[in-house]
């Protein structure tokens, strides 16, 4: 293995582990379907999320979400990389709007990484899931 793939490989265990823990706190009691998010920021600190319900069901949010704004609240403005991770019988990637969330702090090259405990099964860029997308840029931000 080349040193960058065995980088990358340590990358992704990383995210995946910080997934796999947040992931077994998430609050689902509602559709049992457990998610964990881990990001690197900019400065490459971690920050995790997992999906946390509401009875109120519409009410409830995304683990992406949390792990933005645990990056947010913590003083980071960029991703460098995201993974999620769920358990579901196809392949767990982020929903449409959880695309536009990540969309706000990152590129699109971004990696994205749809992994189950077991390991990743898939990475994507952001210009993949979201391709032509609207951004900050657009409103001249
Ligand atoms: N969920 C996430 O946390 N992230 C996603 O990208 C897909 C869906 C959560 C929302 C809800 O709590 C549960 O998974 C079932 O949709």
């Amino acid at each position: 293995m080349q040193a960058a793939d065995s980088a990358q490989a340590d990358e992704g265990a990383a995210l995946l582990a910080a997934a796999r823990s947040v992931r077994e706190r998430a609050h689902a009691p509602y559709s049992r379907f457990r998610v964990g998010a881990a990001l690197r920021d900019e400065r490459g600190v971690l920050h995790a999320g997992c999906n946390v319900e509401n009875a109120a069901y519409p009410v409830g949010t995304c683990a992406e979400a949390g792990a933005i704004a645990a990056m947010v609240a913590a003083g980071g403005r960029r991703i460098a990389a995201i993974l999620v991770c769920g358990d579901g019988a196809g392949l767990v990637t982020p929903c449409g709007a959880c695309r536009q969330r990540i969309r706000e702090f990152a590129g699109p090259d971004t990696p994205i990484h749809a992994a189950t405990p077991d390991g990743i099964a898939r990475t994507f860029t952001l210009a993949d899931l979201l391709p032509e997308s609207f951004g900050p840029e657009t409103l001249g931000e």
